[in-house]
């Protein structure tokens, strides 16, 4: 009987060697797709190409590390009433990469716990610190604090960057659906400080207290630009502005939230993945690498009373 040499090589198996090609492509491809989509690229990315445009990538980011390691030496109450937010006024994080629903785990833990405990509490407030082009404002007013039962739960938005600020009117502006309005209030830290919309009843300072971005930034540089005295200065100013019962909300930070003069006043309520900026533990002296989906660390923190 005659032999059909088509059909009988369309049966063939694959050859060894291009199966194990086809797995090391797909392996590739995939290692790919995750290092194009981690955070510390495109924070990365972002700052350089900002720093680029100007006078070249070292030489601006020395610049912006000397003016945000300027001192401001307003005090809070004349801050207040001129507009002006002393500590929070002080330029840290460079970045203002962002993206939706960056930390899913912390946005839930906090609406759990909201809705948990303070669910009798009418008008809730609550504060995107550092909330660049509002894009976590945006997640927060329509993935967590929604529907019926925070219709008039407002989140507040506040940056120094006015460029990203008018990038978040417009995302809000342009969402799809459409977001109620006066959900979202952003607003510039350079000259209003954040104790005019609080108190609050939970903030989120995501991915602020830090300095990350490229290898320019060495441990040296941080704790230049943004010493472990600064950090505790900025903590104590969102404390200021948090209700006692309300919630603090921490993902990526250059130093330990526990270690810091604050912490005994807060409980940690939540653990939670998203943390691969490098931090300096000050009891064992030492700088700590995290990996971002592995480790859960305590990331909200409920404001107990005094
Ligand atoms: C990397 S973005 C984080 C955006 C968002 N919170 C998130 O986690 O996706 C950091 C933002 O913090 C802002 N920032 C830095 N220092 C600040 C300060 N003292 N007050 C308010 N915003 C600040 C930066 O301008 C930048 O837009």
């Amino acid at each position: 009987m005659p032999v059909d040499h088509r059909l009988s090589h369309r049966n063939q198996p694959l050859p060894h060697w291009l199966g194990c090609k086809i797995v090391i492509a797909l392996l590739a491809f995939y290692a790919l797709t995750q290092f194009l989509t981690s955070d510390g690229l495109y924070d990365y990315i972002e700052s350089t190409k900002k720093d680029t445009n100007r006078l070249g990538a070292l030489a601006a980011t020395k610049s912006l590390i000397d003016s945000a390691a300027r001192p401001n030496t307003r005090s809070l109450q004349s801050s207040i009433e001129t507009g002006a937010s002393d500590n929070g006024s002080k330029q840290i994080q460079l970045s203002h990469w962002t993206k939706m629903n960056r930390y899913p785990d912390e946005y839930a833990a906090v609406k759990q716990y909201v809705e948990d405990n303070l669910s009798d509490k009418p008008n809730k407030r609550i504060l995107s610190f550092g909330a660049a082009t509002g894009l976590e404002a945006i997640s927060l007013a329509t993935l967590s604090f929604t529907g019926a039962k925070h219709s008039n739960t407002i989140i507040y938005g506040v940056d120094l960057d006015q460029r990203s600020l008018d990038k978040g009117v417009q995302n809000v502006a342009s969402h799809v659906p459409h977001i109620q309005d006066n959900k979202i209030v952003f607003f510039n830290g350079k000259d209003t400080h954040i104790e005019k919309y609080g108190k609050y009843d939970a903030i989120f300072a995501n991915s602020v207290f830090c300095l990350h971005g490229s290898d320019t930034f060495g441990p040296q540089e941080v704790t230049n630009a943004f010493s472990f005295e600064d950090f505790e200065n900025s903590l104590r100013y969102l404390d200021a502005s948090l209700n006692e019962g309300g919630l603090l909300a921490i993902v990526n930070m250059s130093y330990e939230f526990s270690e810091s003069t604050l912490a005994k006043q807060y409980r940690p309520v939540a653990k939670c993945a998203g943390n691969f900026v490098t931090r300096y533990n000050k009891e064992a002296d030492e700088w700590v690498s995290f990996n971002k989906r592995r480790s859960r660390l305590d990331c909200v923190w409920v404001k107990e009373s005094v």
